[in-house]
């Protein structure tokens, strides 16, 4: 089947279904009120959804966690809700993508609840290992969650390993009935319909033989030993040869610790498995390596990020570009400003939008909202903060322990979506699974519908410039001034177009950062986040795009 790679024009936006929008008055988003929401979503300039998982889970990492892959969860709306969505979706021309989570299953899925017992053919699904001749753990290994990543299974007498959380076990890809298990799911949903899947952490699912110890990494211990793992490639491409060839389909992989060059190994796009990669590099100008020891924000960092995948990936392969997801506390807060909130939002969005790549918008996103900071710990929903709350930081007041999560949690995106100013943000009509942000009467999408000067209906006007003008599409990119700790400032031109787009990320009044060889003059300002833009001055957290036609 000849491949269209359709992705390459559109703009996706990621619905976290807890959190977006509740239809049935439970207290949880689901289908129903994703399906209100679709038409909100065309007038964005949306033409794809990635939804995190909806199949059947017992919600220890919020559907990360499935315990069975061809279905759609009661809660969310089932079958019927789902097939409607992708039908709304389609008439609408718009495209739906799906999480496929295959590193790892639920501890409730059928397949571990057999192979615990080893019933046949499910004895060799997950990662078993006895404990070391010592009585010690099988390896050093650490989860990404909470703990060690082995936890002993009192029914098989035998440890399982967890990447993740312990409700997690890992799935035995070297394995050949995993791996056809694997194709089953891939046929169903393609068979379905859908239109691709965004894989979750997929360069974990080759562990090296052996199991070895890690003598390498301080933290996440056993990172190298799993991560791009021995026959990564070999398994990707038989879901490839044997499933994904078949379907004109699109496959986003999630790829921690990865760089462009490794990237084309699984993207290029003449020898890759796969189209697109989320890497994390961008979500480090303000960490090191986790949002869990962060550092003070440094432009320099992210524009490093931005530019060398916009040139590693040039003619080979295809970005996928991102600030926000349902991983990372919002972005206005850790890049932005909460003081220029509606400056910096709006600047924050010109600074990846004119990029070369697909684009995601994360929920919320475009309404700027901030991260969400609960009073107490115990509000905190997620298996990984709550583990790091209460083994982490230990010695510190509970004030300083909450501070640290509210720098670096997950949940800080994960609050529900702020629809309006009525209760509960009109997420749900209902007691909300999750609070929401205090600040929704002054953030909150109503509002912004009414007024023109918004963080919403400024996205509106950039994705739509966006996709009017072929430099984004096709142009080269340039960057200028790469070491300026305050703008981040790049050209995008093609045969017909020149673009030059200037963000300040500095609370003061700048000098207007001209790269040489531009008449900024004799170009068209075709986009501002101010009213009215200086002659010489940047304001802060200013934003521009300048076009000329040739
Ligand atoms: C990455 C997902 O984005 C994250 O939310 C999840 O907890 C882990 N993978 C484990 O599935």
């Amino acid at each position: 089947m000849e491949k269209t790679r359709w992705y390459k024009d559109m703009v996706f936006y990621q619905i976290w279904p807890r959190s977006f929008k509740d239809g049935n008055g439970d207290g949880m988003g689901d289908l129903w009120g994703v399906y209100e929401k679709l038409d909100y979503l065309k007038e964005l300039g949306i033409d794809g959804i990635w939804f995190s998982p909806i199949y059947p889970s017992p919600g220890a990492d919020c559907g990360y966690d499935i315990s069975d892959y061809m279905d759609i969860a009661p809660e969310f709306g089932g079958m019927e809700a789902f097939r409607k969505v992708l039908d709304g979706v389609h008439r609408r021309g718009m495209k739906l993508i799906m999480d496929l989570v295959v590193n790892h299953t639920s501890d409730e899925h059928e397949w571990f609840q057999k192979s615990r017992q080893r019933i046949d053919p499910y004895t060799d699904y997950y990662i078993w290992r006895p404990a070391k001749a010592d009585g010690s753990l099988p390896n050093n290994w650490d989860s990404n969650f909470e703990g060690k990543a082995w936890t002993y299974d009192e029914v098989r007498g035998e440890y399982y390993l967890h990447l993740f959380a312990v409700k997690q076990p890992d799935l035995n890809m070297d394995n050949p009935l995993v791996r056809e298990e694997v194709k089953k799911i891939l046929r169903f949903w393609l068979d379905m319909g859908v239109d691709g899947f965004r894989e979750d952490v997929i360069t974990y699912i080759s562990k090296k033989e052996g199991l070895p110890d890690d003598h390498l990494f301080p933290i996440y211990k056993g990172m190298p030993n799993y991560n791009h793992g021995p026959h990564i490639h070999e398994y990707l491409a038989e879901f490839k040869r044997d499933v994904l060839d078949h379907y004109d389909c699109m496959t986003l992989a999630e790829a921690p610790l990865v760089s462009p060059k490794l990237a084309l190994r699984y993207i290029d796009e003449e020898t890759g498995q796969m189209d697109m990669m989320i890497q994390f590099q961008c979500q480090c100008a303000d960490c090191l390596f986790t949002d869990y020891l962060p550092t003070p924000f440094f432009l320099p960092r992210l524009k490093r990020a931005f530019t060398s995948w916009q040139q590693g990936l040039e003619g080979r392969a295809w970005n996928m570009l991102y600030l926000e997801n349902h991983d990372h506390p919002r972005i206005v807060t850790r890049y932005g400003s909460e003081e220029f909130w509606s400056e910096s939002a709006k600047m924050l969005a010109v600074s990846y939008l004119f990029q070369k790549g697909t684009p995601f918008v994360y929920q919320g996103q475009e309404l700027g909202m901030t991260n969400w900071r609960p009073e107490r710990a115990d509000m905190y929903r997620d298996v990984q903060t709550l583990w790091q709350y209460t083994h982490s930081a230990l010695n510190k007041t509970e004030e300083q322990r909450l501070k640290r999560l509210w720098r670096s949690s997950r949940d800080g995106a994960r609050s529900p979506v702020q629809w309006s100013s009525e209760e509960n943000a009109g997420f749900t009509t209902g007691e909300p699974w999750m609070a929401v942000n205090p600040n929704y009467k002054r953030i909150n999408a109503a509002d912004q519908e009414k007024d023109p000067a918004s963080v919403l209906n400024f996205y509106r006007r950039a994705i739509a410039l966006r996709k009017r003008l072929s430099a984004v599409r096709h142009g080269d990119y340039r960057e200028y001034f790469p070491l300026s700790p305050d703008v981040y400032v790049y050209a995008r031109e093609d045969e017909r177009q020149k673009l030059l787009v200037i963000c300040s990320f500095a609370k003061k009044t700048l000098a207007l950062p001209v790269p040489e060889g531009f008449d900024i003059d004799s170009g068209r300002l075709v986009l501002l986040n101010y009213p009215k833009a200086k002659k010489h001055f940047l304001q802060p957290y200013e934003a521009r795009v300048y076009l000329w036609e040739k």
